[in-house]
């Protein structure tokens, strides 16, 4: 029987998972299955609990259940704790270890496939939902010259900036849009829910640079925000690497084999 791994989410028809699993075992020679578990909004503890008494070895969560993933672990990794969200369960003897490999994928989707080093950048996050805490602490962690956090509600900025005090060294800061005027920033990541929709974002023109990179989670689609990067200059680039590489850093901790991902990001290209 090949080791049994699997997503738990709702919706999760659409997910790209199980094919980026499966790619990545073809190419370390892993015997595993990696399954699409479409859980009840009601019964995700159940979900989890049910797949492991029946062998499962870990799983991912994504939408809605990071949050209550973050809760049914009994260890949690310190960047599981600082994004209070968890994307990958370990099961071992009845123990659930979470961990949130997010910001790991998105910082190294930055630095291996792009090509951009995040030390002694400016960094702007907009956004201040669960999105953006989960790459804080991994961003900080590079060492940028600054990190903004941008939000339409400040206060919610002003708030989860005050999380990460003194957990690098990088102090992050906070404001609301209106303050972006005249400042520009070498790397601008959209954490805002709206790359799901067609809402523009109200970004001052000289937000980007002509050098930068423009980020958006949000992978599949041209969003508002990367039709504004594109119209100032700016190099863009969608999620689709960041969920490869968080997909990675989760192989990683279940197999201990980090798997090439290059060949895998240009097959689902
Ligand atoms: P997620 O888990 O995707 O981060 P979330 O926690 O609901 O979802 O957060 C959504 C984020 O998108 C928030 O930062 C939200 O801003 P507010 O805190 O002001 O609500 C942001 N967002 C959603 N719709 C937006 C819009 N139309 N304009 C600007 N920001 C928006």
């Amino acid at each position: 029987m090949p080791d049994r791994y699997a997503v738990f989410g709702n919706p999760i028809s659409h997910s790209k998972s199980p094919r980026i699993h499966a790619l990545f075992a073809a190419q370390t020679q892993q015997d595993m299955s990696y399954d699409a578990i479409l859980a009840p909004l009601d019964g995700f503890a159940t979900a989890i609990n049910n797949f492991m008494a029946a062998g499962g070895r870990g799983a991912n969560v994504t939408v809605p259940f990071k949050e209550e993933a973050f809760k049914l672990a009994t260890t949690l990794t310190a960047r599981a704790q600082a994004a209070c969200a968890v994307n990958t369960l370990s099961f071992h003897e009845g123990a659930i270890s979470g961990d949130n490999t997010d910001g790991a994928g998105l910082v190294r989707d930055l630095k291996s496939n792009l090509g951009f080093d995040l030390a002694a950048k400016r960094i702007l996050l907009l956004g201040a939902g669960g999105a953006a805490r989960g790459v804080i602490l991994p961003l900080l962690e590079e060492k940028p010259a600054t990190l903004i956090i941008a939000n339409r509600t400040e206060e919610k900025a002003f708030r989860l900036a005050l999380e990460f005090a003194g957990r690098a060294d990088t102090l992050p800061e906070a404001c609301g849009f209106a303050q972006l005027a005249g400042q520009s920033f070498d790397l601008v990541i959209n954490a805002t829910s709206t790359g799901l929709s067609d809402i523009a974002l109200p970004l001052p023109p000289h937000l980007f640079v002509a050098r930068g990179l423009a980020y958006e989670m949000v992978y599949g689609r041209e969003t508002p925000f990367m039709k504004q990067a594109r119209a100032a200059g700016c190099r863009v680039a969608d999620g689709l690497g960041m969920l490869v590489e968080q997909a990675a850093e989760a192989f990683f901790t279940w197999r201990g084999v980090r798997p090439v991902s290059v060949p895998v990001l240009a097959a689902l290209r």
